[in-house]
């Protein structure tokens, strides 16, 4: 469908004003989540990123019909910058009195390519923004949206899955405590970051595993309970590890990381388990483990209720 053969659309930027609007057609159309106006805001106005034209409603009348969230890397992180890259971040569409869901998702999905070709971007990718993204992809469940990029000419280009833990009932196992201990035994210290560690753990964190997880590291020293364990080689004072919660969502675990040589010896899984323990502590009754493919890292969890499965997409524009 052409845009222009859709009288009954029109588009407005996305603002401050009309962000209930956003979350009403995000809830009401994808009904495997549950979208928060701070969800809304963090992948938009609280994206560094941000340009104008890229965030926009539908609206059939005063009714909202659809949402599109674009983006661009022009500025955060600075490493990662490239502006021929876009994303669409989030997709969402209802039918109204004249138009189906097709119809509004292919509708809004123009607009917002036109508006990143516009910009200058070359490819445009569905939906894994890292560090200000919502999903890794589109969730295998939204056969409707996937049947529109489809058509589109999207294609797979990954995969992911979260896991979703109960945490009512979470205890660490007696077998992880063993491997905590035994790992206390040989040097290694498993602690809660101070807040003036920060930049030190940040900056170990991006040698090794990028400018996104740094950035999200540093961001759960933001919170006002740390959010980052850290362990360490107490002989040398090295950091070996670090496991992060509440940095993106409150509720979501991750990232970890473990130093390559001593990963395999459980360090790994304690972390884990320490920070999930945590999450429960302060509250979480059911975690995201977002976006990952260590699948059987990551099963040892008990009290997983559920495992969501998403395709990356991309196609090139123009
Ligand atoms: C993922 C990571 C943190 C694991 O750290 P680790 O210290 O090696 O973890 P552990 O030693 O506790 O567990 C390692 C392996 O033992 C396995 N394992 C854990 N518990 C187990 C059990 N009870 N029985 C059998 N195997 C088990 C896990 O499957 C895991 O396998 P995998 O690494 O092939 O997935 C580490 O590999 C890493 O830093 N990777 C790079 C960063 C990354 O990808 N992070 C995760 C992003 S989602």
């Amino acid at each position: 469908m052409r845009e222009g053969t859709l009288p009954c659309l029109r588009f407005e930027e996305l603002t401050e004003r009309n962000v209930q609007d956003a979350v009403r057609v995000c809830n009401s159309s994808l009904r495997y989540d549950s979208f928060k106006a701070s969800t809304i805001r963090r992948v938009t106005f609280q994206d560094p990123n941000i340009e104008a034209g890229l965030a926009i409603l539908a609206y059939e009348g005063e009714e909202p019909l659809g949402v599109a969230i674009g983006c661009r890397r022009t500025k955060q992180p600075p490493e990662l910058v490239d502006p021929t890259a876009g994303w669409i971040k989030v997709l969402a569409g209802i039918a109204g009195k004249e138009i189906d869901e097709l119809g509004v998702l292919n509708s809004i999905c123009e607009k917002v390519e036109n508006e990143l070709s516009r910009l200058g971007a070359k490819n445009v990718r569905v939906s894994d923004m890292a560090s200000w993204h919502v999903w890794p992809g589109i969730d295998l469940r939204y056969e409707t949206i996937l049947e529109v990029l489809e058509d589109r000419g999207y294609s797979k280009v990954g995969e992911a899955v979260d896991y979703l833990v109960n945490l009512r009932t979470f205890d660490i196992p007696r077998r992880i405590a063993k491997i905590r201990e035994s790992l206390c035994q040989r040097g290694v210290s498993i602690t809660l970051a101070e807040k003036d560690e920060c930049d030190i753990i940040s900056g170990w964190v991006k040698a090794r595993f990028g400018p996104c997880w740094a950035f999200e590291v540093a961001t759960s020293f933001k919170n006002n309970e740390p959010g980052t364990i850290i362990a360490k080689d107490r002989n040398t004072g090295d950091i070996i590890g670090f496991s992060t919660h509440g940095s993106l969502e409150p509720n979501w675990f991750g990232p970890i990381g473990v130093e390559e040589k001593h990963r395999k010896s459980g360090l790994g899984s304690v972390m884990l388990f320490e920070t999930l323990r945590l999450m429960k502590l302060k509250g979480v009754s059911e975690a995201v483990i977002p976006w990952t493919s260590h699948l059987f890292f990551y099963t040892q969890v008990p009290g997983i209720v559920g495992i969501r499965h998403y395709h990356t997409m991309s196609k090139r524009l123009g």
